[in-house]
């Protein structure tokens, strides 16, 4: 009975299914593919790090957990960009706009220029000539990511209250190599 009653119940279905969908629906064209630019495009690399290419933009350093798992700049510097204490002596700094090119605390801007902030970004090294912690990714950008990329960390910053304390934006203490020390 019970077999049947499966039976006659997958027969019914069959047949609405057949009866309620008189057409084949016309498969929808493939979505045009979204290629973010602008903003759009940083907030991506920021949160993701996936590129204007749809794949993760290419890196080198960037520690052992980031290399097993690559993503944005969110997983480090925080969702509002103003990074964050991860040890007594550690702290990823604050790279909202106005924290890399504003003084704060009576200092002098950390960066002078939006160019001195690409060379940091992408090849590790400080204005003043010093290498970065190798925990921070050298980010393969484009131009045009960079670009995008600092749009979204001026945005970032609207409607925040600002970075008055220089602990904001102060550097992750690590321990620099024999090399780096020699300069
Ligand atoms: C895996 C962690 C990590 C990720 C991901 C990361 N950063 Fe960093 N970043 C750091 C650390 C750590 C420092 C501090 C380096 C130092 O001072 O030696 C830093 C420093 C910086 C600085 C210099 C700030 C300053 O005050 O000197 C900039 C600019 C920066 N990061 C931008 C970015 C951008 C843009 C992204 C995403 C495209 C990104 N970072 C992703 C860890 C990270």
């Amino acid at each position: 009975m019970k077999t049947n009653a499966t039976l006659a119940g997958g027969v019914l279905l069959l047949l609405l299914g057949v009866v309620g969908c008189p057409k084949a629906p016309t498969p929808a064209p493939p979505p045009a593919p979204m290629v973010p630019t602008g903003v759009a495009l940083g907030e991506q690399v920021f949160k993701t790090g996936i590129g204007a290419s749809g794949t993760h933009v290419p890196f080198t350093k960037g520690g052992d957990k980031f290399r097993a798992e690559p993503g944005g700049c969110i997983g480090c510097h925080g969702e509002d960009g103003r990074g964050k204490q991860i040890s007594d002596k550690e702290r990823i700094p604050a790279i909202t706009y106005p924290a890399l090119r504003e003084p704060i605390g009576g200092q002098p801007p950390m960066f002078s220029t939006d160019e001195a902030v690409h060379k940091a970004v992408t090849q590790g090294v400080e204005e003043d000539g010093e290498e970065m912690s190798p925990v921070m990714p050298r980010w393969q950008l484009t131009d045009e990511e960079f670009a995008a990329v600092v749009t979204y960390l001026k945005k970032l910053s609207e409607g925040q209250p600002p970075i008055e304390a220089t602990h904001e934006h102060e550097h992750m203490k690590y321990e620099h190599s024999e090399e780096h020390k020699t300069k």
